[in-house]
C-alpha cells in the first residue's frame, strides 16, 4: 500500500461543478480520500478568467502527486479554458521543473453514444501529459454522457457500472499503478442500448425546442423547388 498523496481534480467543462465531468471527477476522488489522500478541486474556465484562482491551481499542481483532468469532448477536442490551462501549465513546467514526479490521468464523456468518439481528446491529454512531465496513468473514456446529466453517480440503477468502475479506478490509482485495460474498458461499456439512448436524446431535444418556441424543426425555407 502506497502513501496517500495529494490530487487535484481539474474540470475541462464550462459548466463548472454542475457538469458531468465534474460528477465523474468526484467520485475518483471520493474513492481516493477513502485511502487517505487530499483534495482540491479547480474548474479551468474560472482558473483562466481569474488571477487568485490560477494561482491556486499553479500552486496546487506544482504539489500534487496526482492530476485527474475531468473534461467533456467538445467537437472532437476539450473545451477551449482547458486548452488554454494546457498551455499555461506547460509553458510553466519549463520553466521551472516539478520538484517531484507527477501522473497525470483523464476522464472524457460524450454526448455520443459511442466511447471511442473520445480518443482524440484523450490522445491531447496524454500528450499534455508527456510534454509537461507527468507520468500518463491512462484516460477514461464515457459515451452517453447525457445520460449522466444533473444525476448523481450512485451504486444504484443505471450508474451502478459506473460508479463501481470509478471506485476501482480510484483503487488503482491509489496503489500507484496505472489505470488498468479491465477498468478502461468497464467505464467505455455503454450504459443502456444504443436506440434507447438515441430515442431518449431524441425525444428530448424535441421538449427542448418546443418549450423555445421552435415548431418547425424539418424547416427548409431556402430550398429549391425543383430540390
Ligand atoms: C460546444 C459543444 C461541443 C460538443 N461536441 C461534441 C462532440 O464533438 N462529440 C460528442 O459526442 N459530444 C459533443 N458535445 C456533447 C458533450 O460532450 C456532452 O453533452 C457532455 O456530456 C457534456 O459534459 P459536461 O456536463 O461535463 O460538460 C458537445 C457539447 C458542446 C456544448
Amino acid at each position: 500500500m502506497s502513501t496517500p498523496g495529494q490530487v487535484v481534480l481539474l474540470i475541462g467543462s464550462p459548466r463548472g461543478g454542475r457538469s458531468t465531468s465534474a460528477q465523474l471527477g468526484d467520485v475518483l476522488v471520493a474513492g481516493l480520500k477513502k485511502h487517505g489522500w487530499t483534495a482540491t478541486t479547480h474548474i479551468a474556465r474560472t482558473a483562466i478568467a481569474n488571477p487568485p484562482a490560477w494561482s491556486e491551481l499553479e500552486r496546487a499542481t506544482a504539489a500534487a502527486d496526482l492530476v485527474i483532468v475531468a473534461t467533456p469532448l467538445y467537437v472532437d477536442s476539450l473545451p477551449a479554458p482547458l486548452i488554454e490551462t494546457f498551455e499555461r501549465l506547460h509553458a510553466l513546467r519549463h520553466t521551472a521543473a516539478p520538484p517531484k514526479a507527477q501522473r497525470l490521468i483523464a476522464v472524457v464523456n460524450s454526448g455520443f453514444p459511442e466511447a471511442h468518439q473520445n480518443d482524440t481528446a484523450l490522445a491531447i491529454c496524454r500528450c499534455f501529459a508527456h510534454r509537461a512531465g507527468f507520468r500518463w496513468d491512462g484516460g477514461l473514456a464515457l459515451g452517453m454522457g447525457g445520460a449522466l446529466s444533473g444525476q448523481a453517480i450512485t451504486e444504484r440503477g443505471r450508474t451502478h457500472t459506473v460508479a463501481v468502475t470509478l471506485h476501482r479506478a480510484a483503487d488503482e490509482l491509489a496503489a500507484d499503478g496505472p489505470l488498468s485495460a479491465a477498468t478502461i474498458q468497464a467505464l467505455a461499456r455503454p450504459m443502456m442500448p444504443v436506440w434507447l439512448y438515441r430515442l431518449i436524446a431524441e425525444v428530448s431535444f424535441r421538449i427542448t425546442a418546443w418549450r423555445h418556441g421552435a415548431r418547425h424543426l424539418g424547416a427548409q425555407p431556402y430550398a429549391r423547388e425543383d430540390d
